[in-house]
């Protein structure tokens, strides 16, 4: 319960997820009083609606951050929940310890996971991929090893659909990376249709914020997946 392994490939990848896992691990002690009003307002009951639609079984969490969503996780289920990042991790394991969760927590990343194919039932995320370096690897290697049909839910954040407001998010992109490690102006619908088939999306928050169901691989996606365009 809440133990956290190491897994070595975590660390060994290129300079953007080495400067990816800085930036979490400098913010993780301040992270989630940071994000308590957005938390509050909206965020909170956004991860309680996700979650409660997440069967149970062998299920995986990408990028776990704090633990935030460790409560959310379907009684019975054998979780496993990763992050890159060490102190985002650290936090994960007490809230874990404190409350009672069974979830094993691993230091990862989530562009090279470190499970075989088909070993889980379902994966989530929550406004994970708008910050892994390379998302379409990240989200190939999601589908990866999430059996054939599993479902994988994901909440994220994206760039608005509004042509100004978008072109607004992409001038300040770099200034939002550089301060939180996220990206606002990606297309992470698109990058999961590249992977995965998409069942449904539901937009909230005027557009920018996305509930994607998606079944692991499509048939033609048992080939390697190429990489996505720096910056998407
Ligand atoms: C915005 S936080 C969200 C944390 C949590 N899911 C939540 O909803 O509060 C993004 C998280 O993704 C993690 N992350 C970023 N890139 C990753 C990668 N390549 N592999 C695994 N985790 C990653 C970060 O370390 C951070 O904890």
């Amino acid at each position: 319960m809440g133990a956290m392994q190491e897994d070595r490939s975590a660390g060994n990848s290129n300079d953007d997820t080495r400067v990816t896992q800085g930036r979490y691990d400098r913010q993780a002690g301040l992270f989630d009083f940071m994000e308590a009003p957005v938390e509050f307002v909206a965020f909170k009951s956004l991860r309680k609606k996700l979650w409660s639609e997440v069967s149970g079984g062998r299920l995986l969490e990408i990028g776990v951050g704090t633990g935030k969503n460790l409560g959310y996780h379907p009684e019975g289920s054998r979780s496993v929940a990763i992050d890159l990042s060490p102190r985002m991790l650290e936090r994960a394991v007490r809230r874990a310890e404190r409350s009672g969760s069974q979830v094993d927590l691993i230091l990862a990343d989530a562009q090279h996971l470190p499970f075989r194919d088909d070993v889980f039932d379902a994966a989530a995320a929550t406004f994970v991929f708008c910050s892994v370096p390379d998302p379409v690897l990240g989200l190939g290697e999601v589908s990866r090893v999430v059996r054939d049909d599993g479902r994988i839910h994901l909440l994220e954040h994206v760039r608005s659909g509004n042509s100004i407001i978008g072109r607004i998010m992409d001038l300040l992109n770099s200034l939002a990376v550089r301060l939180s490690g996220a990206n606002i102006n990606r297309d992470t619908v698109s990058n999961v249709a590249r992977v995965m088939k998409v069942d449904s999306v539901a937009s909230r928050g005027f557009g920018i914020i996305k509930v994607i169901r998606a079944s692991a691989k499509r048939a033609s996606t048992r080939e390697p997946i190429a990489g996505s365009e720096p910056g998407r």
